[in-house]
């Protein structure tokens, strides 16, 4: 390997799409999020493959994701999840679906006057506090929508706060009451006679365990790319669900290898001093290259199949080994794991770092990153 290099295996992907698919009703529809480059693993390669795969629709979070999107040959339906007030008619000419969160987004699209009239979803704000109206208000909203020669109401959505957490929204009934608010907006649209074609409201987590969540779509992101939000929660999923594949592997190679006696100080702010005699191996991977500063002293990595310690704190381009225990079998070229389904797992990083899976796949989109693939069918790596 020539540098820091992340391997995405499209093969877990497509068997993590079909871990979630099991767990749905025939005729759910399931859109993928893939925004954020498809949450760090490069959407332009992974949208074509699921929609191949069967994915029914992408959701982004923003315009410039959306066209690049279209840019690489999809074909069914994107999904804006944010409210935009810029580049609406050429969204809308691109046949991308916009999110209405009040009023002033449908004027925004009324403004742009697109060609043909946009497939809005609106939004409510059943419980994450995040973006939309009161549930109790989308008669109203849905209304205007209704009435607006510029858009055409596609669906109602919400998101749900606390799906990945199974003990608390069972215990509280958080995640109940957010269904409940959603469903009586549904209801109260629907009994005023305007006839709402689709309603979504489930994440990942809601996809494994939430049945009542599915309603006619799920938008699904972490677990296509083979995480669960809350580890602990796995346990409290129903029995049967096949294990999801971690997609991405992070690898880098080691540049550099020395011997350290007892007493070296490793790194800026010599913040690691060799506890003993011992060998200290250099790897071409740093902060700069999306693997946080702050695993230094905190994370391991995988070399020879042996764990090794991160130690001292994480360069701009490198960051150290202890590999003592390895005694000189670690030379110049040897590739280290840090992320993936045969090294550290990502949930593991995370609870140590104090952040979530999330963050860190996305730092996986440095510009630095090779990206490989791999897994592919016939046609994709024909592509
Ligand atoms: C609106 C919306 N829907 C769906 C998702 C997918 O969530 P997850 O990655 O937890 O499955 C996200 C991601 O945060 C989101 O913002």
């Amino acid at each position: 390997m020539e540098g820091p290099t992340v391997t995405v295996d499209l093969a877990a992907l497509r068997h993590n799409l079909g871990v979630l698919r099991a767990r749905l009703q025939p005729g759910v529809r399931l859109l993928a999020a893939l925004k954020a480059d498809a949450y760090g693993h490069g959407a332009s390669v992974l949208a074509p493959a699921l929609e191949r795969a069967g994915a029914d629709a992408f959701g982004v979070a923003t315009a410039a994701e959306a066209l690049a999107l279209r840019a690489c040959g999809v074909t069914r339906p994107i999904l804006l999840f944010t409210p935009l007030r810029q580049h609406l008619a050429e969204l809308v000419d691109a046949r991308v679906e916009l999110t209405v969160a009040d009023r002033s987004d449908l004027a925004a699209i009324e403004a742009a006057a697109p060609a043909a009239p946009a497939r809005v979803h609106v939004k409510l704000d059943s419980g994450m506090g995040r973006l939309g109206g009161p549930p109790e208000e989308a008669l109203a909203l849905v209304t205007a929508v209704e009435r607006s020669r510029h858009a055409r109401l596609e669906a109602l959505w919400t998101h749900l706060a606390r799906a990945d957490e199974p003990d608390v929204s069972l215990a509280d009934g958080f995640t109940a009451r957010q269904l409940d608010r959603f469903e009586a907006a549904l209801a109260a649209v629907r009994a005023a006679g305007v006839e709402i074609r689709s309603a979504h409201a489930a994440n990942s987590a809601a996809c494994l365990w939430l049945p009542r969540a599915h309603y006619d779509m799920v938008r699904p992101g972490l677990a296509l790319y083979g995480h669960h939000a809350n580890p602990a929660a796995e346990a409290l999923m129903p029995p049967g669900i096949p294990a999801l594949r971690p997609v991405a592997t992070l690898q880098a190679p080691v540049i550099f290898v020395k011997r350290a006696v007892r007493g070296s100080p490793v790194s800026y702010g010599a913040t690691y001093r060799a506890p003993r005699d011992t060998v200290i191996a250099t790897v071409q991977l740093g902060y700069a290259d999306g693997y946080p500063r702050a695993a230094g002293n905190r994370a391991h990595a995988l070399v020879h199949g042996q764990r090794v310690n991160v130690v001292g704190r994480v360069c701009m381009d490198q960051l150290m080994l202890d590999v003592g225990s390895l005694a000189d079998s670690v030379t110049v070229g040897d590739a280290v794991t840090f992320l993936g389904p045969d090294g550290p797992s990502i949930a593991d990083l995370a609870a140590r770092l104090g952040t979530v899976s999330y963050e860190l796949l996305t730092h996986l989109s440095a510009p630095r990153l090779a990206r490989e693939y791999v897994g592919g069918e016939a046609r994709e790596r024909a592509a």
